[in-house]
């Protein structure tokens, strides 16, 4: 008797949900590609959490229009083939409305012309290489780019640290490393400061002794090294072995806990870029909520994809439709939108003008050192 009224009430309930348009199929579906797996895998992790808890806040609170907000999500393993092939699935199969992803400038340049093509609007949360929305008009980003992020590691080692010559080690394969090497160097040398050696590896290369050797030959003040973790943890180590003792520089790509979990001392008194320190006392609120939900404190992408889906809602309420051209321009019309990284407008190329800060890993915590204005 007692579970007939239950499976009445249960299907009360669905009809009162199909009314208030809440049953499945009456949702809006978003997508988001990344990294979930593989050796940048808390980049795709950190985003995916960043994500849900906007979603979840939003949905808790009824929804964007009244419809609640459903994501569809795929691994690329951190492989710009596999990213290509998740966002046409993302837009032709599972017709999602706009794309969130990817946190590596390479595989946001694989998966944006797809997006373009098919009029889904992308927001990439975290990748700073400028091609990336030059793509075309569908394509926007809620960090800044990295002719700014080049200056702001030039103007740090230069001014702040006094350095006079810098070896740069950076990776071949990946638009980002090219991208911010090249932007460090031209910064630096008009600061007045001298390249003492630029070499180059491949992401997961095991032995950098030749290089390092190279470097430590040359001297330098400062290295700059604008990789991804866990490559950079591994160059570290290696360097440490050498006997070289500067401090290493990098860019927003070290944003990792990982970096510290396997760098360890080899990585303290290093420094790096980011789009946000989780000490700053303006994120504390972010910083908790994050923490409440996954039990551990978020990194930079965490806020970042929590921003791009926010922002993303917040369009949605002020578009026409969400027809791919409408969404697109309520997009592009967002003016001071308040994310926890900063206050986001868009710029001509649909990036974000946004200050950066320096990070310094302390005591295997990377900690606020100093921040710069674009
Ligand atoms: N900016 C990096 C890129 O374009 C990605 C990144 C952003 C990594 C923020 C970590 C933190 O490839």
């Amino acid at each position: 008797m007692k579970r007939r009224w239950f499976q009445g009430f249960v299907a009360g309930v669905t009809v009162v949900m199909a009314g208030l348009g809440l049953a499945r199929g009456e949702s809006i579906k978003i997508g988001h590609y990344g990294s979930l797996t593989g050796s940048e895998a808390t980049f795709g992790i950190s985003t995916s959490n960043g994500v849900k808890l906007a979603i979840n806040e939003v949905n808790a609170a009824g929804g964007v229009n009244g419809k609640q907000i459903e994501l569809v999500e795929y691994d690329t393993k951190g492989d710009p083939k596999e990213a290509g092939a998740v966002v046409t699935r993302l837009v032709t199969r599972d017709k999602v409305v706009a794309v969130i992803g990817e946190v590596a400038s390479t595989l946001s340049l694989a998966g944006a012309p797809i997006c373009q093509a098919n009029q889904v609007p992308m927001i990439s949360p975290s990748s700073t290489n400028p091609r990336v929305t030059l793509v075309g008009d569908y394509i926007f980003r809620v960090c800044f780019i990295d002719p700014f992020q080049g200056f702001v590691c030039a103007k740090f080692a230069r001014e702040m640290r006094g350095a006079k010559t810098a070896a740069i080690l950076y990776d071949q394969a990946s638009a980002y490393s090219v991208g911010l090497a090249e932007q460090f160097e031209k910064n630096f040398v008009a600061m007045g400061g001298v390249v003492s050696a630029k070499l180059s590896y491949n992401a997961g290369d095991q032995d950098f002794n030749a290089r390092l050797t190279a470097i430590r030959a040359s001297n330098p003040d400062i290295i700059f090294l604008p990789g991804y973790y866990t490559d950079v943890a591994n160059v570290a180590i290696q360097a440490r072995k050498l006997g070289i003792t500067v401090p290493f520089l990098g860019g927003d790509g070290w944003d990792s806990s990982k970096l510290t979990e396997i760098g360890g001392a080899a990585i303290e008194g290093s420094f790096y870029s980011n789009h946000a320190a989780p000490d700053d006392p303006s994120l504390a609120g972010f910083v908790q909520k994050y923490e409440d939900e996954y039990g551990a404190k978020p990194d930079a992408l965490g806020a970042l994809g929590y921003d791009a889906a926010m922002l993303l809602f917040d369009a949605m309420r002020r578009a026409k439709s969400l027809a791919g051209a409408d969404l697109r321009q309520a997009i592009d019309d967002t003016k001071d939108f308040v994310g926890v990284t900063g206050v986001i407008n868009f710029n001509e190329t649909r990036d974000a003008v946004k200050p950066a800060v320096i990070l310094e890993i302390k005591d295997g915590k990377a900690v606020y050192a100093a921040k710069i204005e674009p």
